[in-house]
C-alpha cells in the first residue's frame, strides 16, 4: 500500500499516522508512507510516485477538496484502486476511487452548535462567536462550519463576529485567537475546528489574562488527549470526538479490494461528544 498522509500538523494527524503504520505491521502490509507537509502538489508527487512503483492499493487523506481528477485518472488507467480515508474529494466521477472511510464532518459541526444552542437556550442576550477554521478547501474545514450554522441557524442571538483559518495547528489557533481578542474583545464563545487550534487559543486567552472556559467558552472537535485533558480542567467546555484510528478498517478494506471483494462506497465512523465529567473518566484509557 502507498498511503500519501496530508502531515503532522494536529495530535490527531500523530495518532491516525500511528495508527496506520501500526494496523499495516499487524496486518502484514507493506506500507509505502509519505508525509505531504499540508501541501497537496506533494500529495499528488507521492501519489504519482505509488502509480510508478506499481503498488497495490493508493491510499490518501486529501489535504483540500478540489483538484485530484487527473491523478486519479491516472490511477484509475493504471488499475490501481484508491481509498479515500478521513476527509473526501469533490469530484463528481465516483469511479475514481473504491470507498471513502472515515467521519461526517457535518454531523460533528451539527453536535458542537447543538450544545452551543442548549448552553444558552436559557439567555436571550447575544452570544458572539468566534470560529478558528481549519485549513482552508480542506472537507473538515468547510463541513465542520457548514454543520455548526445549520445548527444554530433559527436562532438570531448567535452571530459569527470572526472566523479565520489557523490550519488546523497549535500555533495557528494561537495567532488568530490573539489577533480575534483585538478586535473582538468581548467573544463569549470560541469554536475551534480541532483540539489543536482550540489549546493554541487557550494560550492566547491565558496571555490576554482571560479565563478560558469561563470568560470565553470553548467547543472544538477531535478529542485527542491534550484537548481531553484541557476539558477536564474546565478549560474547554465540550469536545465532539473525531476518531483518527482509521488503520484497522483500512487494512481490512485494502486487503478485501486487492483479493476483488466488493466494499461500501462509504465506510462511517463511530464517535461521540464529552464533556468535562466524561473526559475525567475517559481519560485513565484515552489511547492518543
Ligand atoms: O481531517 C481530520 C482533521 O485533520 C482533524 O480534526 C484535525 O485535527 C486534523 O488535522
Amino acid at each position: 500500500m502507498g498511503f500519501a498522509q496530508v502531515g503532522a500538523e494536529s495530535g490527531w494527524r500523530t495518532a491516525n499516522t500511528k495508527s496506520i503504520q501500526d494496523s499495516a505491521k499487524e496486518a502484514g502490509v507493506t506500507l509505502k508512507f509519505s508525509d505531504a507537509q499540508q501541501k497537496q502538489e506533494n500529495q499528488i508527487k507521492a501519489i504519482r510516485s505509488y502509480i510508478q512503483q506499481k503498488v497495490d492499493v493508493i491510499a490518501f487523506s486529501p489535504v483540500v477538496e478540489s483538484g485530484w481528477d487527473t491523478v486519479l485518472n491516472e490511477a484509475k488507467q493504471a488499475n490501481i484502486p484508491v481509498v479515500l480515508t478521513d476527509r473526501a474529494v469533490d469530484s463528481s466521477d465516483e469511479s475514481l476511487y473504491v470507498t471513502f472511510l472515515g467521519s461526517d464532518f457535518v454531523e460533528e459541526g451539527k453536535k458542537a452548535g447543538e450544545w452551543v444552542a442548549k448552553e444558552y437556550t436559557d439567555s436571550s442576550d447575544p452570544v458572539k462567536i468566534a470560529q478558528i477554521e481549519g485549513t482552508t478547501g480542506s472537507a473538515p474545514a468547510i463541513d465542520r462550519a457548514e454543520g455548526f450554522k445549520t445548527a444554530l441557524a433559527g436562532d438570531s442571538k448567535f452571530e459569527v463576529v470572526a472566523s479565520q483559518t489557523g490550519d488546523f495547528t497549535r500555533a495557528g489557533g494561537k495567532q488568530v485567537m490573539e489577533a480575534m481578542l483585538k478586535s473582538n474583545p468581548d467573544i463569549n464563545l470560541v469554536y475551534a475546528h480541532n483540539d489543536d487550534m482550540g489549546l493554541g487559543a487557550i494560550e492566547a486567552m491565558e496571555a490576554a489574562g482571560k479565563v478560558p472556559g469561563q470568560d470565553i467558552k470553548i467547543v472544538t472537535v477531535d478529542a485527542v488527549k491534550d484537548g481531553m485533558t484541557a476539558l477536564s480542567e474546565g478549560k474547554i467546555n465540550y469536545i465532539v470526538e473525531c476518531s483518527p484510528i482509521l488503520g484497522p478498517q483500512l487494512m481490512d478494506v485494502a486487503q478485501k479490494v486487492k483479493a476483488g471483494e466488493s466494499v461500501p462506497k462509504r465506510i462511517l465512523t463511530e464517535e461521540t461528544t464529552f464533556t468535562p465529567e466524561q473526559a475525567k473518566e475517559a481519560l485513565p484509557n484515552r489511547q492518543y
